[in-house]
């Protein structure tokens, strides 16, 4: 799996990561045993970056018992989504036990009281207990804010939606993202599920093999990372073996232009 260099943080994250949302929100035996079964994939594929938030329920619990043995392997990307300041230190303090004394990336989820989190996280930063801050936001009616948070120059990354169908990105955040040398996670990266509902027909996707992928799935993601802009994106699954086939298209050669439109004139398609 390619590595990029996540800005100017020196950090080496794989392309294709995974997200944690609903997926990991899971209490019991049985499908906690599958989570790790998830998390192990990810490991062996080079997937080694995973996002999570205390928004999704029981998923940093449950990432941090799937990494008990391998914690050293992953690379985390958590939020504090609080809105006081008292809330968000004890998310900071479980999350950090969860995590074995150390968060890679620490974000601020949906830009929720971010005045008030970002001096904390900065005094983790210095006692080298996170080594990243970052912002997070799903809507484009919030990038306006993410935009003036970029230009403190306090944080070092962002994570944005970004997708065939969805790329209002590519107007404001990307450009200045780039020239301040953030690191970018891509969220939704399958639209929460909804671009791979429905599939092109087989023969559309043939052009795409030449790239070294072969589903529907693979072709999304990869069009997202042929944007040299773009350091990991993150899809969910809470099945065995997806993890697999995603990591497939962390891999160069990255699509031209005239197969990326092609990409968006399929999605918008079978949408
Ligand atoms: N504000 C924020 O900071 C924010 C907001 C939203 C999301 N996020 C982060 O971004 C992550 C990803 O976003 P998301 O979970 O909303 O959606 P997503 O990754 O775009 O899509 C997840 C869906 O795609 C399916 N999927 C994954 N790989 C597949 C494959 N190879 N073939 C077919 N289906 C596949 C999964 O179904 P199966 O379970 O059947 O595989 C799941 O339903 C989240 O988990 C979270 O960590 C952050």
């Amino acid at each position: 799996m390619e590595k990029r260099i996540f800005g100017k943080t020196g950090l080496r994250v794989p392309t294709i990561g995974m997200g944690t949302w609903r997926t990991f929100d899971v209490r019991g035996r049985e499908e906690e045993r599958r989570c790790y079964q998830i998390v192990d994939e990810a490991l062996r594929v080079g997937a080694n970056f995973f996002d999570s938030s205390p928004m999704y329920g029981e998923a940093e619990r449950v990432l941090g018992e799937a990494l008990r043995e391998s914690r050293d392997r992953a690379l985390i990307a958590t939020k504090v989504w609080a809105g006081s300041l008292r809330e968000g230190k004890n998310q900071i303090q479980r999350a950090l036990r969860f995590f074995q004394g150390r968060v890679e990336v620490y974000q601020i989820h949906n830009l929720l009281a971010w005045q008030e989190h970002l001096p904390v996280l900065e005094e983790l930063k210095a006692e080298k207990k996170i080594q990243v801050i970052g912002a997070t936001h799903y809507s484009p009616s919030a990038f306006g804010v993410l935009r003036q948070v970029m230009e403190t120059g306090r944080i070092e990354a962002i994570q944005i939606p970004y997708h065939a169908l969805e790329r209002t990105v590519e107007r404001e955040i990307l450009p200045l993202a780039e020239s301040l040398k953030l690191g970018v996670i891509v969220m939704r990266p399958l639209g929460e599920g909804m671009l791979v509902r429905r599939q092109p027909e087989v023969k559309e996707l043939e052009p795409f093999k030449k790239y070294g992928i072969e589903t529907w799935p693979q072709i999304l993601l990869k069009w997202i990372l042929s944007d040299p802009r773009v350091h990991v994106a993150i899809p969910a699954t809470s099945k065995p073996g997806r993890m697999t086939e995603n990591a497939q298209a962390g891999n160069p050669p990255w699509f031209s232009e005239e197969d990326r439109e092609r990409v968006c004139y399929l999605a918008r398609k079978v949408i």
